[in-house]
């Protein structure tokens, strides 16, 4: 029902709007926001009783992130919120996604241990954001887990800890928060959490078969992990539902992350490899979360190595209904059937497919700087189509952006007029206001990533994804990007 007086809006309210000669028309409701995360921000790591996460202990083993780079300071934004809301204000941004750091407000990740300045903090971000005009969607877990309840319980590799901890870290934010944040999201990418985290171990915790010192297991702790990760959603959402939505009026989902697979050929195999890629990629968690079990080619696959839901999960997943589907979109490759068979087991052998940014010895798209981002804006409205067509529910674009390319070698003055990021928000801006009008695919905002330079995990300083410029050796000073102003004469229209 929702969804029809969405749609129907769509349809009322469609205003063109103009951007330098170039049309995209979007729905005069849509959301235009952008986006952070704490670790990547904020800095302030020991101060006002926060406890370590996963990535301070990670970021301090030596040899994990490029050149040593740690959160410890970051855009110290921790101490800027004043100065980065008025930015926020400059620019006319009126939604703004950030993050909580679990360990400021549970130094131990535990609810018999509340750290009343981490709450603090939060209360006066959250009260300049709303005094400013600027509504929060508010993400409970951007990867920054609780050292302790990696090293006491096991992280996201022990589901009834994870399940119990989550959700008591989950209600309390409603509780302190849910007054004037409207828009939740429990997890961020957690396809990253599990993979990246627990496969091959680049990010924090940094457990795979061969890793040091977290040595872990492959082919098992990535589909436990995600496990763990897909029930400590439910019981948000079903804590939310139950105690919070009606009183407090606001919304919940998980934001997931997914290139789109283009088939490299017509061929029926390379047909069926995007579309197992997909259910990989995606319905590994959508297909729980919105369906109640895990998509059938997975179960095909993996076999037992990917666990099971009780007859009670399933129950608590389907009674745990998600509001919208969080989207975060960078890039398309294409894929193909595998055409020699793998002797690996895990989570990439079961997917089965291959992938390449070539076609006939043409690139899909012009690399940005980070070599995984190549700049496809048609493939974001074949996503968005795919993600409706399976899900049927409202899409938020949680993240999308990028970094151009060199940008951190380039001299102040050219880093700062951005054409190529403005080009890259243009063309995906674009490719999503087409899916939109043309597909009727109820997408209802859309948030860049970032909105500053920041600390890109692993790759620490050198890769910039900001629209607004962190000068990290002159005081963190700030400076809008060419793409900053573009982005806000779009937002005006
Ligand atoms: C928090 O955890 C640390 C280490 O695990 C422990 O030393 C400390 O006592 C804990 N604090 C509380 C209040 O539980
Ligand atoms: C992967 O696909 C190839 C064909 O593309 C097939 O020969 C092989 O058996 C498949 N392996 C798995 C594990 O599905
Ligand atoms: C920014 O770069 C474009 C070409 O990439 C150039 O035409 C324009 O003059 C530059 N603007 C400024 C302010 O330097
Ligand atoms: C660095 O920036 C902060 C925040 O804007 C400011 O309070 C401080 O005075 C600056 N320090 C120097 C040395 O410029």
């Amino acid at each position: 029902m929702r969804l029809v007086i969405f749609c129907t809006l769509l349809f009322v309210l469609s205003v063109i709007t103009f951007t330098r000669g170039h049309k995209i028309p979007f729905p005069k409701d849509f959301v235009f926001g952008t986006a952070t995360a704490a670790y990547q921000i904020e800095g302030a790591a020991k101060e006002d009783g926060r406890g370590p996460s996963i990535w301070d202990e990670f970021s301090h083993t030596p040899g994990k992130t490029f050149q040593g780079a740690t959160g410890d300071v970051a855009c110290d934004h921790y101490h800027r919120l004043e100065e980065d809301v008025k930015l926020m204000v400059d620019m006319g941004i009126k939604y703004y996604r950030m993050s909580i750091s679990w360990s400021r407000l549970l130094p131990n990740g535990t609810i018999d241990n509340i750290n009343q300045r981490g709450i603090d903090h939060y209360n006066k971000e959250i009260d300049i954001l709303v005094k400013n005009g600027i509504k929060p969607f508010v993400t409970l877990y951007h990867w920054d887990l609780p050292l302790n309840l990696h090293k006491k319980y096991g992280g996201w590799l022990n589901k009834d800890a994870s399940m119990k901890h989550f959700g008591d870290y989950a209600d309390l934010c409603f509780k302190s928060f849910g007054d004037r944040v409207k828009n939740w999201i429990t997890f961020n990418e957690a396809w990253c959490s599990s993979v990246l985290g627990y496969l091959n171990g680049v990010h924090a915790p940094g457990r795979c078969t061969n890793c040091k010192p977290e040595q872990g297991d492959s082919i098992k702790e990535p589909y436990l992990a995600a496990h763990s990760i897909i029930l400590s959603h439910a019981v948000a959402v079903e804590t939310y539902k139950k105690r919070y939505q009606q009183s407090q009026g606001g919304f919940i989902g998980m934001t997931m992350n997914s290139d789109w697979g283009e088939p490299l050929t017509d061929k029926p195999e390379d047909q069926d490899a995007s579309e197992r890629m997909m259910e990989f990629q995606l319905g590994w968690f959508a297909d729980p979360i919105f369906k109640g079990d895990y998509p059938p080619v997975m179960r095909r696959q993996a076999g037992s190595l990917l666990p099971t839901f009780t007859y009670s999960e399933k129950q608590l997943l389907l009674r745990a209904k998600s509001d919208f589907f969080g989207l975060n979109h960078y890039s398309t490759a294409y894929v193909s059937a595998r055409s020699s068979v793998s002797n690996d087991n895990d989570y990439f052998a079961h997917m089965n497919v291959s992938t390449t940014h070539e076609k006939d010895g043409k690139p899909i798209g012009v690399m940005a700087d980070s070599p995984w981002l190549y700049v496809v804006p048609w493939g974001a409205r074949r996503i968005v189509n795919w993600v409706y067509n399976r899900y049927r529910i409202k899409i938020y674009v949680t993240e999308n952006g990028c970094d151009v390319p060199n940008e951190d070698k380039l001299p102040f003055d050219q880093a700062i007029n951005d054409t190529f990021r403005v080009s890259y928000l243009h063309g995906y801006l674009n490719a999503i206001s087409e899916a939109i009008q043309q597909d009727n695919v109820p997408v209802a905002g859309y948030f860049v990533w970032s909105f500053m330079d920041n600390y890109e995990w692993a790759d620490g300083y050198a890769k910039r994804f900001g629209i607004h410029y962190v000068d990290y050796a002159k005081n963190n000073t700030r400076t809008a990007k060419a793409s900053a102003k573009w982005y806000a004469e779009l937002i005006k229209q």
